[in-house]
């Protein structure tokens, strides 16, 4: 019998999960679905109980219940736990493991696809909210030495506390970062511009938001300000969902050339 699996959020009409998986089970022969669930926001447990309880194998988890499926499921892997949100659940039994696939997918395109170095980079993290959490484990391990700023200081100086790194408010920061990596939702109100533009100045900025078919305000705005190199956050979707592909079936697939092939669809 066909695996099912599906994105879970609301909205989650343009998920380009579902297009994303397809491409993997496409490549790896695995015999799968992969579809969307758009559950009522206070509806994540009971939408989520009945998929999986009808036979679903997984589920991606998006906005607005990464926070929820934490709360819900019966165990967290190492990154789950540390970011205290969950985007993927994989079924073992009557037991759900909620894991989270972000932080590892965002430095695999940092360092595999773009070939940034993060060892000993002095790295700026733009923002405090879920997005960063997410990312601060995975980039510690790569060797980063890491700084958060965020626009409501307290914020960044908690998040700063937890994981024993500097912190600073948006308007306090300097010149001087090899990696500046925007975690803001401040690209979805159109806002590129987070920082002193010197702050970005010979740096690679790398915006965690993506857009398919034009520069994202803040690569735009970086670009426009001397960064080094820029990058959107496509590539960290697309190896987070390679993760838990990997989570789900135990295969790893190949994601070399998904980004071209979801940017020419959006054509
Ligand atoms: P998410 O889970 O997507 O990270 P969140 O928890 O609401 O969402 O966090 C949003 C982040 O974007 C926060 O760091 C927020 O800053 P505040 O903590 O000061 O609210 C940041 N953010 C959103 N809009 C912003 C803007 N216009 N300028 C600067 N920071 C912004």
């Amino acid at each position: 019998m066909t695996d099912r699996y599906a994105v879970i959020g609301n909205p989650v009409g343009h998920s380009l999960s579902p297009r994303i998986h397809a491409a993997f089970a496409g490549r790896t022969g695995q015999d799968m679905e992969y579809g969307r669930l758009e559950a009522p926001t206070n509806g994540f447990a009971r939408a989520a109980g009945e998929f999986l309880g009808a036979g679903g194998r997984g589920l991606n988890v998006t906005l607005p219940f990464k926070l929820d499926a934490w709360r819900w499921v019966d165990s967290h892997d190492e990154a789950a736990a540390a970011s205290g949100a969950v985007n993927t659940i994989v079924v073992d039994g009557k037991h759900n493991r909620g894991c989270n696939t972000d932080g590892i997918g965002l430095t695999r395109d940092l360092l595999d696809n773009l070939g940034w170095k993060l060892d000993g980079a002095r790295t700026l993290l733009l923002g405090a909210g879920g997005a960063a959490q997410g990312a601060i484990g995975s980039l510690m391990r790569a060797g980063a030495t890491l700084t958060v700023a965020n626009r409501t200081k307290s914020r960044a100086e908690s998040l700063a506390a937890r994981f024993g790194i500097a912190n600073a408010g948006l308007d306090e920061v300097d010149a001087g970062w090899d990696v500046v990596v925007n975690a803001t939702s401040a690209s979805v109100a159109g806002i590129g511009g987070l920082v002193d533009p010197r702050v970005v100045m010979d740096s690679r900025c790398y915006d965690m938001f993506y857009a398919l078919d034009s520069p994202t305000p803040f690569c735009a705005w970086a670009t426009g300000h001397g960064a080094k190199a820029v990058s959107d956050g496509l590539g960290m979707l697309i190896e987070q969902a390679a993760q838990a592909f990997f989570l789900w079936r135990d295969v790893r697939p190949e994601t070399a050339g998904i980004t071209a092939l979801l940017r020419s669809d959006a054509r």
